[in-house]
């Protein structure tokens, strides 16, 4: 950029408030036409001189295009720096300014207007980007840094997730062909502390008060005695360890014996709390969490209870 050429640019008065203006904030065209009190075509023109000059960005937003100052420029260039801070009685200084706090007092009041509508409807309406993925990739990054037992861990698709902040990550299952593919989806994704033992959840293959979590997937409804599987759940925690369980609520849908290899067709809200009570956890919570919006419309039950 030549210097003779920029004092140039600079020496217009309309094109110094314009560059005042986008310095403080990115403006479209219509909202320069309402600040400075000019055409559109005016506007442009001006805009087109301080982009082939360098001096401003644009950036597009839908049909918007949003014009400011460019970073660099005031870094660069001393005397824009100053030209621009710089006071001035021109009597167009002031009115610049207010007209400017206007337009993003209208911009607030506009994005305020729209959140107040939409307000009582905003938990149950689409929100885009809000997904359940989404926030579930979130919640893992919570995970403290504990030993976690998955019991009927499957391919290990929770435990993968879970190894990413977890101390330790020890997946039991009785399928041999779900602990092969397991450990090796573990090796391929670097998760050195994600284990996969082979066992039963009925005989878990760990020393008793050795884990911090005792998390049951979608797995308590195989087990052939699920109050026994819950016993050694209670085993394998530490003092103060926590229980999770996901699982069906019960259905009617026998189909799922053969579909899915199912033995239990889930169970009672009413019916997994004394289970869970029986084992010797404490404070047990069930809760529906889910409900499937297909036939046979499955209901998921979250149960989360603490070995005392
Ligand atoms: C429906 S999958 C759930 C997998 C995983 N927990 C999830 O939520 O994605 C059930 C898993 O439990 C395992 N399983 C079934 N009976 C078991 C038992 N008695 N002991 C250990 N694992 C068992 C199966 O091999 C299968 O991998």
């Amino acid at each position: 950029m030549k210097i003779t050429e920029v004092l140039q640019v600079l020496s217009d008065s309309t094109r110094l408030r314009m560059l005042r203006l986008l310095g403080q904030e990115e403006l479209s065209v219509a909202e320069l036409q309402e600040i400075l009190e000019m055409g559109q075509s005016r506007i442009s023109s001006h805009l087109g001189l301080l982009r082939r000059n360098n001096l401003v960005s644009d950036r597009k937003d839908g049909k918007r295009t949003y014009y400011a100052l460019r970073d660099e420029v005031c870094s660069n260039y001393g005397f824009i720096r100053m030209a621009l801070s710089e006071e001035s009685d021109e009597e167009f200084w002031e009115s610049d300014q207010s007209a400017l706090a206007r337009i993003v007092d209208r911009r607030r009041r506009e994005s305020e207007r729209y959140f107040d509508e939409v307000a009582e409807r905003l938990g149950k309406n689409y929100v885009p980007g809000r997904t359940w993925e989404a926030i579930g990739h979130f919640l893992f990054r919570l995970v403290p840094p504990i030993t976690i037992v998955d019991l009927g861990a499957g391919e290990g698709m929770i435990s993968q997730l879970l190894a990413e902040r977890a101390k330790k990550v020890i997946c039991v299952d009785s399928s041999k062909s779900m602990v092969r593919l397991g450990t090796d989806l573990a090796k391929r994704k670097g998760l050195s502390n994600l284990e996969y033992k082979y066992g039963d959840l009925e005989k878990v293959p760990l020393s008793s008060k050795s884990v911090d979590l005792a998390l049951m997937s979608q797995s308590l409804h195989h087990a052939q005695k699920p109050e026994v599987a819950l016993a050694e759940a209670f085993r394998v925690l530490k003092p103060g360890g926590q229980l999770i369980v996901i699982d069906l609520k019960k259905h009617q849908f026998e189909k799922a014996r053969e579909l899915y290899g199912d033995h239990w067709m889930g169970f009672g809200q009413n019916e997994l709390y004394r289970m869970i009570g029986d084992a010797g956890f404490r404070g047990a919570k069930v809760e529906i969490v889910a409900k499937e919006k297909k036939k046979p419309f499955f209901e998921t039950l979250l149960a989360t209870a603490e070995k005392a």
